[in-house]
């Protein structure tokens, strides 16, 4: 019997967005094909396209396609076209800022593996990257200095002056440190809280609170560092870290280092919860319009972000295991995209990456296929 359709609202973006979207759909129909799931796309548009489109990063019809959804797959928003838009007109605010305040994403994951057979592409030195690391990093996303009010630039006599306002209540700061230890406790896994305690009083409360939370969860290790120190510590060792917890402005900062040093960023995915457990899925890095319309993006992060999507808000985990499968096979096998390629003569396209992931996802189906639909029911 086929399953109960599924709605996911498609949102492309700009930049390299729409073109790595577009490899998602031939995964999604093989889930459909082969993997009896039932699952329909739907279209909307957010950030610079929607600006040009409808006036708006975020127009109510994307909004109210996003409230009908079970779960959202984001590609990027953002590029140089709308640079000259103030702030708060820009895609980024406009859109994917206001999107994720609109649907209380405030539980952002980022894992950040580095791939064995991508090792050499590390910038860290191969004493660092042999040990391994696969770091998550979990980021409070709809609080702090993004959203704290007042914000704004003044003029005072003549002289301008700005100003933003980080801003944690013990509520928003709890809700997120608990579904870090819920992860930590499950997965057993340590957490490192970051901060900057002897500095901001925000992140005194942070502490405190983090503090207070993990009373409820003696099993899992907790340590805190100062934020200057923990941007050292990923770099010199970031085998040290499993999980690391922290505000919307560092978790920003330190979950690209923590991309960096995997050797791409074309290759990490992120998911976003409220407290409903309603998922956004969107790959960490940007809309890269230098690459844009050349078919050499590196598709990788968006059919990552959509297996994330499959395990956490269709909860398949077996199905989304045997999508991360077939990516590492197809690595294994040394097909690259330019991003991770060290012969710049010889790469696979955006397309042809997306097509020889689906063909290994097709294998994968005929080889253990029963036993994964089987066991995800
Ligand atoms: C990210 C991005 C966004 C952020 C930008 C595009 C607003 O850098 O998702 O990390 O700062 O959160
Ligand atoms: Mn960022």
């Amino acid at each position: 019997m086929k399953k109960k359709q599924k709605i996911i609202a498609v949102l492309p973006g700009d930049g390299i967005g729409p073109e790595v979207i577009n490899e998602t759909y031939k995964i999604i129909k093989v889930l459909n094909n082969y993997f009896n799931l039932n699952i329909k796309t739907k279209e909307y548009h957010i950030g610079g396209i929607a600006i040009d489109k409808f006036g708006t990063g975020l127009p109510e019809i994307t909004i109210s396609g996003c409230k009908k959804a079970n779960a959202i797959l984001l590609g990027s928003v953002g590029g140089p076209k709308w640079n000259f838009l103030p702030l708060n007109k820009q895609p980024e605010r406009s859109g994917l800022l206001k999107l994720r305040k609109k649907f209380n994403f405030f539980c952002n994951l980022r894992p950040a593996k580095l791939h064995i057979e991508l090792q050499n592409l590390s910038p860290l030195k191969k004493e660092i990257t042999l040990k391994g690391f696969n770091i998550l990093c979990i980021r409070e996303l709809t609080g702090g200095i993004y959203f704290g009010k007042p914000k704004g630039i003044k003029k005072n006599k003549n002289e301008k002056y700005a100003f933003d306002t980080e801003i944690y209540s013990e509520f928003e700061i709890k809700r997120i440190a608990n579904i870090a230890f819920e992860i930590a406790q499950k997965k057993k896994l340590k957490i490192t809280s970051i901060d900057k305690a002897n500095v901001l009083e925000s992140s005194v409360l942070w502490r405190r609170t983090v503090e207070k939370i993990a009373k409820k969860f003696p099993s899992v290790p907790l340590k805190h560092l100062y934020v200057d120190n923990a941007a050292m510590q990923i770099i010199k060792d970031p085998s040290q870290f499993d999980i690391i917890l922290t505000s919307n402005l560092f978790g920003d900062i330190l979950s690209d280092e923590c991309a960096a040093i995997t050797g791409s960023i074309g290759m990490l995915p992120s998911a976003s919860f409220n407290e409903k457990k309603f998922g956004m899925y969107e790959p960490a890095g940007g809309s890269a319009p230098d690459i844009q319309n050349k078919n050499v993006a590196n598709p990788i992060a968006q059919i990552l972000s959509l297996s994330m999507l499959i395990e956490y808000s269709l909860n398949k985990p077996k199905i989304a295991f045997a999508i991360n499968k077939s990516i590492n096979e197809v690595l294994k096998k040394g097909y690259r995209t330019l991003d991770i390629s060290n012969n710049k003569e010889n790469f696979v396209t955006t397309k042809e990456m997306g097509n020889l992931i689906t063909e290994f996802l097709i294998k994968e189906y005929e080889k253990n296929g029963k036993n994964i639909i089987s066991k995800d029911i």
